[in-house]
């Protein structure tokens, strides 16, 4: 497995590499998470990369960029035993110059959810992900269904600027009483820890009633709020059932839908998400 820090060294690497190449993009810290999509990765691809990098601009000025925890060592160890090829571990100075000021915005699409909440934030991951999708050059690349939104911004943002790149969308990986992981989920005390499952079961909540015929979603809205509003650690900062494709709010659950909610524990956000009908992919398939 090599190691790039540099733009010219990640290039220099990259031209080696036999086709397909598969993309990881991460902001490290690794967990099963990311490391099933790099398996993924490897299993689909000839090569595959990874990128380990605290995106400065997707972070705004009261959130957690320099707690952000990092243990550099233990994913290197854990990306060599998965069978990466190449990792990139840029610095920030390297990504962005002085006075960067080409920015990737999506419109409609990154003001709903989190970007309610977070309104500069996508700006910020979809400017890196397509700057790493310029350096890395992937033929496919690797998303967490975790962050849906996330992957519905580039997948919109790679139709748009016609990036030759297939996206493909890992499922959610879950500690075993259903919290998603995340590299986030290191802030909780363990009070907190016990408290966070309460996303899980909201959504589990939202499946069995739709598979009990209900599809009324401010129905389901309802109920989910009430579950979480049940735990005193948790507090709801949004709950949604929206069309899965536009991110806008849906009275009835006629087609695909997503099902999300971002609830702070303690000073921790955490965001969960479900499709419903349940186990259909977040992404429609497209031919190849
Ligand atoms: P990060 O939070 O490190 O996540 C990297 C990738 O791992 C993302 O695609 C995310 O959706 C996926 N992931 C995280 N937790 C997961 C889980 N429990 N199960 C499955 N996949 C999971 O997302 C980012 O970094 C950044 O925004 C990035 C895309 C790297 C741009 O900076």
């Amino acid at each position: 497995m090599i190691v790039a820090r540099t733009i010219p060294e990640l290039r220099e690497r990259r031209v080696d590499l036999p086709s397909p190449v598969g993309f990881v993009p991460t902001m490290g810290f690794l967990h099963e998470g990311h490391i099933a999509l790099v398996h993924q990765a490897v299993e689909e691809c000839a090569a595959t990369v990874v990128s380990l990098f605290v995106n400065p601009t997707q972070f705004a000025p009261n959130e957690d960029l320099s707690n952000y925890p990092r243990n550099e060592a233990r994913d290197l160890a854990l990306l060599e035993a998965a069978g990466a090829d190449l990792v990139f571990i840029p610095n920030a100075e390297e990504m962005y110059a002085d006075n960067h000021e080409t920015w990737v915005v999506v419109d409609r699409l990154t003001r709903r959810l989190e970007g309610t909440v977070r309104p500069t934030h996508f700006q910020g991951v979809a400017t890196v992900v397509s700057q790493l999708f310029h350096i890395a050059e992937p033929q496919q690349a690797y998303f967490g269904q975790k962050d849906a939104q996330q992957v519905l911004v580039i997948e919109r943002m790679v139709r748009d600027l016609h990036f030759p790149v297939a996206l493909r969308v890992g499922a959610t990986v879950r500690e075993p009483d259903g919290l998603a992981m995340s590299s986030r989920n290191t802030y909780l005390s363990p009070e907190e820890r016990q408290a966070a499952p309460v996303l899980r079961r909201s959504l589990d909540l939202a499946e069995r009633l739709w598979l009990e015929g209900e599809r009324d979603a401010e129905r389901i809205r309802k109920e989910m709020t009430e579950l979480v509003e049940q735990e005193p650690l948790a507090r709801l900062d949004y709950l949604s059932i929206a069309d899965a494709g536009t991110l806008e709010e849906i009275h009835v659950i006629d087609r695909k839908a997503l099902v999300s909610l971002a609830v702070r524990i303690g000073k921790t956000r955490l965001i969960d998400n479900a499709v419903l009908p349940p186990g259909e992919p977040l992404l429609a398939r497209r031919p190849a």
